[in-house]
């Protein structure tokens, strides 16, 4: 895939995860940006299907700058879904429609190659409202409030979207 230009200036290449040479700087923003590590998620889920193990660099300075880790199980007991575990960008390169460009490369990974799956389904923090407006304007749908979700205690929401 050829690197995207964004109106900002800078060159993105949305591609597959390569394990173990794009480890760390997928585990830095994991650090970053998340309350929860997923990083012994990152070789199992590069396996199974590395399709869906999206990562975003920055093309001119060779840095990562997000990801997105999706299990292409989905959802336990809701056949032909997927699950998103995390999506995750920089903090530094926010807002430059990355997490936009990691989910229209997603979508449209599942579309070709993997067409039995119908719906994306995901869990955010109640109280995320950037990732919930982000995703809602994304054109995800509530599915339902779940309480206590998190070990924190912290309730989610379930968004969903139609593929
Ligand atoms: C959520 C996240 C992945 C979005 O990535 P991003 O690259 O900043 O998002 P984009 O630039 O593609 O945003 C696309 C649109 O979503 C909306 N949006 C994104 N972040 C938003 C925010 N913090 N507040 C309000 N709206 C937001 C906007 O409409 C935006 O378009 P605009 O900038 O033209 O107004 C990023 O904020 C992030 O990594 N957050 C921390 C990790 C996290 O919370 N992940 C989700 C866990 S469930």
């Amino acid at each position: 895939m050829q690197p995207i230009v964004l109106k900002s200036g800078l060159r993105v290449k949305i591609r597959q995860y390569e394990h173990p040479r794009d480890f760390e700087g997928v585990a830095e923003i994991n650090r970053l940006s998340l309350r929860v590590s997923f990083n012994y998620l990152y070789e199992p889920f590069s396996r199974k299907s590395p399709d869906l193990f999206l990562v975003a660099e920055d093309t001119t300075k060779f840095k990562k700058i997000g990801f997105v880790l999706v299990d292409i199980n989905g959802l336990r007991g809701v056949k032909h879904s997927s699950l998103i575990y995390a999506i995750a960008v920089h903090p530094d390169y926010r807002r430059l429609g990355i997490g936009k460009l990691l989910i229209n490369e997603l979508v449209q990974r599942l579309r070709t190659n993997h067409v039995k799956i119908k719906t994306i389904y995901l869990h955010v923090q109640e109280t995320n409202e950037g990732a919930i407006t982000f995703y809602k304007n994304y054109g995800f749908k509530e599915k339902t409030f779940l309480k206590k979700f998190y070990s924190w205690g912290e309730g989610a929401y379930r968004l969903y979207y139609e593929l």
